[in-house]
């Protein structure tokens, strides 16, 4: 069976350790857009691990990651984080991680066989990252984007943005260039140019230099090597012998920049269509939608959050669920579960089955609101607006569920769990029109359970 895994909030539902549960039946796992903007948390025998790049799901051992071709590859961060793993993997060689050799040298035993990178992805270089922070910066901090007023996006900084335009204005530099010298320095010589001019006269930041660049990604060509390799033809093949393959999607639907808070999104299809172009493979070989959200909501970065808690509760939250961005650190936005952005995502992912994550960090509210609708304007609406501007007038209308004030961190099954907790998880089932299959209820692997047949 192959499954796609999908956030339905606006990123950062805990889908790092949904992977991780689910990739015990897998044997492929898939990701097939973003880049390091993600920040995926696994907790295993205590110590956590925050994927970036490579596929969470590869602490299980014999599991094979592939990074598709929709994403955007930063080879140095990529590389930083092969390394990292590996000495967790040195530590216990029980974990199937990657294992680079001396100087970060991507070679070892099973490197070639558990991750495996796209050589149609798109690379990240630093004049990536040097726009992505400049844009931001020029954005007025006043106004609003949506409203045309030219407001910050709220960005991670690592340069996802201008690689996605460079891919779409066709000079982008995929990871095949990288061993043609001649077709590699003409086209990094063009973007130079044009990237300076804009670094230069624009945003009157100092250029970038050509030839340490050059020598600089020559040198992460010889270090990827033995990862890169056409996955499209590798996840063909692999569903020839019948292998499951499990889609990792980053952020989440909201941040989807077609179907996501526009123009407060990133720059990649996070939703589950995303999963056939960014990977290669045909709508016909996904069996199942899996759609994660938390019990919660929350948004890192700046554009609308209808439910968006005052001051008190938000500290509150935060700090129970801690809500730090794993990638920036930033301090998450936190607010109430939306069940109107929630039913979009259902729809536009097809989702099967939700899982349902962090339920714990309500376990001391007296109170639960979830809201059901929005008011604009004076009128009711229940579904997801295509005018996201009044998403930013959007007063939720809420219903009140009792809270269950007791722990539910160590709850093994559905009926463990208080009734007023089961009354909420059914409530939102309903609104979704969606069965929950999986109820995480603290970090750790263990703290999970299925709910139902799946
Ligand atoms: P970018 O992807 O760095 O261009 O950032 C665009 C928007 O997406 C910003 O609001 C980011 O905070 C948000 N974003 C990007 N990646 C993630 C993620 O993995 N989790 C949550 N938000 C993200």
């Amino acid at each position: 069976m192959n499954i796609v895994v999908v956030g339905a909030q606006w990123g950062d539902e805990g889908k790092g350790k949904v992977i991780d549960v689910l990739a015990k039946d897998a044997d492929i796992i898939v990701r097939y857009q973003g880049g390091n903007n993600a920040g995926h948390t696994v907790v295993s025998d205590d110590e956590e691990f925050v994927f970036h790049l490579i596929p969470s799901g590869l602490l299980h051992p014999g599991k094979i990651g592939v990074i598709g071709n929709g994403v955007v590859v930063d080879p140095e961060a990529l590389l930083e984080e092969v390394q990292r793993l590996s000495l967790a993997y040195a530590r216990d060689p029980r974990r199937g991680i990657p294992r680079p050799g001396a100087e970060g040298q991507a070679q070892g035993l099973n490197v070639q066989q558990t991750l495996k990178l796209s050589d149609q992805a798109h690379l990240i270089f630093p004049y990536h990252k040097r726009l992505d922070v400049a844009e931001e910066k020029a954005r007025s901090s006043s106004g609003s984007a949506v409203q045309g007023g030219g407001g910050r996006i709220g960005t991670t900084g690592r340069g996802i943005g201008p690689c996605y335009v460079d891919k779409v204005a066709r000079c982008g530099i995929r990871v095949a260039d990288l061993y043609d010298e001649a077709v590699f320095e003409r086209k990094l010589r063009q973007n130079v140019d044009e990237k300076n001019r804009l670094l230069t006269a624009i945003y009157h930041e100092s250029p970038v230099e050509f030839d340490p660049l050059r020598g600089q990604y020559r040198q992460f060509a010889k270090a990827i090597e033995p990862f890169v390799t056409n996955t499209t033809r590798f996840l063909h093949e692999a569903m020839v012998r019948k292998q499951r393959l499990l889609f990792e999607g980053a952020q989440g639907t909201l941040l989807d920049i077609d179907h996501g808070t526009y123009p407060y999104v990133t720059s990649s299809n996070a939703t589950a269509g995303g999963a056939c172009v960014g990977a290669g493979v045909p709508p016909t070989c996904i069996d199942r939608v899996i759609g994660v959200v938390k019990a919660y909501t929350t948004r890192v970065g700046e554009g609308p959050l209808p439910t968006e808690f005052a001051a008190e509760l938000m500290q509150h939250i935060r700090a129970r669920g801690n809500e730090f961005g794993a990638t920036t650190g930033r301090p998450r936005r936190c607010g109430w579960f939306d069940a109107v952005i929630a039913r979009h995502a259902v729809q536009v992912n097809g989702c099967d089955a939700m899982v349902v994550t962090k339920l714990d960090v309500l376990d001391e509210m007296p109170t639960i609101q979830l809201c059901t609708a929005y008011e604009i304007n004076g009128r009711r609406l229940a579904d997801f607006p295509s005018n996201i501007a009044s998403l930013d007038r959007a007063k939720p209308i809420y219903e009140s569920l009792p809270g269950w004030q007791s722990d539910t961190t160590q709850a093994e099954q559905f009926d463990d769990l208080p009734h007023a907790a089961q009354a909420y998880l059914h409530r939102i089932e309903e609104l979704l029109g969606v069965k929950i299959c999986l109820i995480s209820i603290g970090s750790k692997r263990e703290q999970a359970f299925r709910v139902g047949q799946w």
